[in-house]
Formats: C-alpha cells, structure tokens, sequence
C-alpha cells in the first residue's frame, strides 16, 4: 500500500503580529457603519458554538445541503471526472467524507486541498483523511479565500467545493470579486461545487438565525471576546444586544451587535480608541439567500456554466426549494 502524504502550506500570521490584518480591524472598527469580515467568528470557541447552531432544529441548512449531497455525491464525483477535491473553509469534515468518499469509490480521488483559516482545524481533518484513504495525498493550505486564492496548488483536475451557503457571508461585489478570483485560478473544464441556502417563507430564516436557546447570539457576542484576545482590547461584552435583522432588499440575514450605552473602547495592539455611541451597531456578518436564476447568472458573468443545480425541497408541497448544490464548469 502507498502511505498517504500530509503537507500544509501557511499564508497567514497570527493575527496580533501582521501588519495587513490591524489595518484590516482598524477600518472594521473605524468606518460608519462598522463591521467586521465574519472570519472573526470561529475561533475555537466560535467554531464550537457554530457546530452546535448546525444541530440546532431551527438551522434548516446544514440536514439541507447534507441531504443532497448524501443523495448525490456519487453524481458529483462521476460528472466531474475530478481527482483532485479542494475544500474552501473546510471545517465540515463528515460532509467532505461522504463527497471523498464517493470520489475514492470510483477510483479517481488522488489529491485533498483542506483550505481553512484554522490550522488546527486543518492538521485534524488532515490527520484524520490521510488514515482513511490510503496513498492519499493531501495538501492542506491555511488561508483566507479572500486573499489567497492564487495559492491554490495547480494539482491534477479540481473540483473547488464551497459548501454551506457560506458564499452567502459576501457582500455583492465581494461574491463577484471572490468568483472572479476563483474563476482565475481555475482552468477550464475544472469544477465549482456550491451550496446555496435559498429565499424562502421569512419566518423560517430569522429564526434559524435567533434561535430559542440562544446559541446564534452567544456565537455571534463571542467575537467581541475575539477582539479583545486578539488585540488586546476591552469591549464591555455585556453591554451588548444581539439583533438579527431580515434586510428584504438585499434578501439576507444581516446580524448586528448593538452598544446599550455609549463607551469607549482601547485595544492597546492597535493603539486605538473606539468610540461606540449610544445604540450604535457593529455588523458581525450578513448571510445572503439566492434565487437560481441570479446566481446562475452570477456564476456564468464569472466564467462558470451550471452543469447541474440539486435542490432540497422545502417543509411543505408547494414551498419553494429549502437549498441548493450547484456543479459548475469553468468554462
Ligand atoms: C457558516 C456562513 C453558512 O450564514 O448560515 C449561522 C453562519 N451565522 N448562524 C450562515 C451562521 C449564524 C452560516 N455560514
């Protein structure tokens, strides 16, 4: 038997130490209104909390798209003739098996990209992939998709997976940036696998998002302890209010921390002081629903050509669609 090989590329700093990452948070922190890139979500704590969101009865998305690709994983490996996969944001490891293993049933599976800002998130699927497929090489990168895409190693036949709607944390120009980018680095006839959460009944997506037993705001509070961590600041945690919000324009999810009192905070790695006034919101993340026929057209304005769009079907007959896989081709 081929021993499997574990290599693993770093682009990132820790946080405290890069240059490029302050002017990123000082903007964040500093602009109006402010808002924060949703990476600052998962560190561990934060990757704990979203696991357990993905459990929770109201999150619809995650039994959604796990349903489909159970279905359909098969089709995906056959008709993308891959033999390299490249997971984006990797963190959702017993989906990744169920698409690896299909693709190692036919044979074809010879490569693993694991891309994730974690590292230690990356070493464990790492570890874990490299022991269940034998003589699998896996190449694991730890980076942030909105800069270090080019880095992609050019091995074999790709198929880049980008699973649970997390395409849906891109403001617009930042999705047609980031499919611009990912349609750059791709050749033709190499693969895009896309999981889309979908417009549907209003009611049904704000409670996903402010769930009754409080997991989505003690996730999303926690990146204010993320901020102090990292940058050595004091944020007075318990003065904020959690606010989810439906925008009906935009058709996402928009959830917001609100300050209750005004303050100033210090974070001293940046020798800067933030003022919050009285009600003033900082954006944590916005998760965007799609309809099919706009995002295919996204897709093909990028370079991509749906090959296939696998849907989950919504609660009751005549629902729209809960969430779609889409199988891309650039063309
Ligand atoms: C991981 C980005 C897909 O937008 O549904 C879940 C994150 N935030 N609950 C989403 C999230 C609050 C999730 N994504």
């Amino acid at each position: 038997m081929t021993k499997s090989t574990i290599t693993i590329d770093t682009h990132i700093e820790p946080a405290a130490a890069a240059d490029s990452i302050k002017l990123e948070v000082v903007r964040a922190l500093t602009s109006t209104p402010k808002a924060l890139t949703p990476k600052w979500l998962y560190d561990d704590r934060g990757s704990e909390l979203f696991d357990e969101i993905t459990r929770l009865k109201e999150y619809y998305p995650t039994e959604a798209e796990r349903s489909i690709l159970d279905e359909h994983a098969e089709a995906i490996a056959e008709i993308s003739g891959a033999d390299t996969v490249v997971e984006l944001g990797s963190g959702t490891s017993d989906k990744t098996r169920t698409l690896l293993d299909a693709f190692w049933k036919q044979g074809q599976l010879q490569s693993f990209v694991p891309f994730d800002v974690s590292e230690a998130t990356l070493i464990d699927a790492a570890d874990m992939l490299a022991a269940r497929y034998e003589g699998l090489d896996v190449h694991a990168v730890v980076g942030d998709f909105n800069h270090h895409l080019p880095t992609l190693p050019t091995l074999g036949r790709r198929m880049v997976a980008f699973l649970g709607s997390t395409i849906g944390n891109f403001h617009v120009e930042e999705r047609r940036a980031f499919l611009g980018a990912l349609a750059d680095t791709l050749r033709p006839d190499e693969w895009l696998l896309l999981g889309t959460d979908l417009v549907k009944d209003v009611g049904r997506i704000v409670s996903a998002y402010n769930d009754d037993s409080g997991i989505t705001e003690a996730f999303t509070l926690n990146v204010l302890d993320v901020l102090n961590r990292e940058f050595d600041g004091n944020l007075p945690v318990d003065q904020f209010d959690f606010v989810p919000l439906w925008d009906p324009t935009e058709e996402r999810m928009d959830l917001r921390l609100r300050a209750a009192m005004p303050f100033v905070a210090r974070f001293e790695a940046l020798d800067l002081d933030v003022n919050f006034g009285e009600g003033e919101e900082l954006r944590v993340e916005v998760s965007t629903k799609f309809r099919p026929d706009r995002i295919r057209a996204e897709l093909l304005d990028a370079g991509f050509e749906v090959e296939q769009l696998w849907t989950a079907p919504g609660p009751s007959a005549g629902d729209p669609d809960d969430f779609g896989l889409i199988l891309a081709r650039r063309i």
